[in-house]
């Protein structure tokens, strides 16, 4: 993307290791085919859905994204700003650069807070109180993170949270005046949610794999899920679930649905596409929890695979931090009206009038 410097995209667009993950998220969904149906009368077609007490217009979220004012000023705010407008969730991210209370403030919408578990569980109860007392109803209790996948552009880059200034750096904002103007020109970026702890404004630069091993527990285990439902009468969701077996344990324990997600291919490179799990995991959980794909979805299309599938809903990650980075609030709304708008043509142009006729012959898997 053009406006943003080189570490700052790389930060953003990159995955772990290999990237093969990362790859296969967007490439599985072209392992399916559409039987489109003709002669329907598509003339109104209805996107909306259902979701965990909510009425969509699209089966659609905003996936938590961390450091989100990396990309653009107008950071999680601006997000969270065209989520509500179109009553969609907004899932803020535990490492965002606005905090609870002031993204709580700027959206009417559906309002969703992903969880990391910091060892300091007294922290983690800390946020899930402040996030119940701005109106948050879920939680994404992220699980796929017990260390940090090793993402090599940003090792190769040396790049830290916040954006160290070094000769690379240097020449690299010199490039991209538009981003480097909008960063220096607005107060430091800090983890807005956790004072004190890692950038704190002061200039204190970490990498997010240093942060991540000194903060987050890696013992978390399916008791925590336990203690979380304890703490928590809101929905749950674990999202990084990869496997069958992990979505049924997690309902099983009392999650009230899974995220099927390898972190945008950012942490374990080789874990399968989330779309190729979507009808095994609906298959064994049944109809009853809710099914969430994420990873790879950047087109409409793919939307009405994961649901022929069996998923309730996709989320956008990247697809609207691109749009961010480009162009600020207007260009997450310009985003998603591109998925929505494909949405629509592709439910039309495959003759579904609504979302419960997107069935599952309405696609097959290509060899
Ligand atoms: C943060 O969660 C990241 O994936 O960078």
């Amino acid at each position: 993307m053009k406006r943003l410097p080189g570490g700052i995209f790389d930060y953003i667009d990159g995955g772990a290791e290999d990237e093969v993950t990362l790859r296969a998220n967007s490439a599985a969904f072209s392992g399916y085919g559409f039987r489109p149906r003709v002669m329907r009368d598509v003339s109104g077609v209805d996107t909306s859905v259902s979701l965990l007490g909510h009425r969509l217009a699209w089966p659609l979220l905003f996936a938590p994204t961390g450091f989100t004012r990396i990309a653009h000023s107008e950071g999680e705010l601006a997000v969270a700003r065209v989520a509500g407008r179109h009553g969609l969730p907004y899932t803020l991210s535990t490492l965002s650069t606005r905090s609870i209370e002031e993204v709580a403030a700027v959206t009417a919408g559906p309002k969703w807070f992903q969880v990391y578990v910091w060892r300091d569980r007294g922290m983690v109860r800390d946020m899930l109180r402040r996030a119940k007392a701005c109106g948050y109803d879920t939680i994404m209790l992220t699980v796929d993170t017990a260390v940090l996948g090793r993402r090599e552009r940003d090792v190769r880059r040396g790049f830290t949270l916040p954006p160290k200034l070094g000769p690379g750096t240097l020449v690299d904002g010199l490039l991209h005046p538009s981003w480097t103007w909008d960063f220096v020109r607005h107060e430091p970026i800090t983890f807005a949610n956790v004072a004190g702890s890692g950038p704190d404004g002061s200039g204190t630069a970490v990498t997010l794999s240093d942060f991540i091993s000194e903060q987050f527990d890696p013992a978390l285990s399916w008791d925590d899920l336990d203690w979380f439902r304890a703490e928590w009468d809101g929905h749950i969701l674990l999202k990084g679930v990869q496997t069958v077996e992990d979505a049924v344990t997690a309902v099983r324990r009392g999650a009230d649905g899974v995220v099927l997600s390898n972190h945008g291919g950012r942490q374990m490179d080789g874990a399968p596409a989330p779309v190729r799990l979507v009808r095994p995991v609906r298959d064994a959980l049944g109809g009853g929890p809710a099914v969430i794909c994420d990873g790879g979805i950047r087109r409409g299309g793919d939307i009405v695979k994961a649901l022929a599938l069996g998923a309730d809903a996709c989320t956008m990650g990247r697809t609207y931090l691109y749009g961010l980075g480009a162009a600020g609030e207007t260009g997450v709304e310009r985003a998603l009206a591109m998925l929505t708008d494909e949405l629509h043509r592709a439910m039309q142009l495959c003759g579904v009038r609504n979302v419960h006729e997107i069935c599952p012959d309405l696609i097959e898997e290509l060899r």
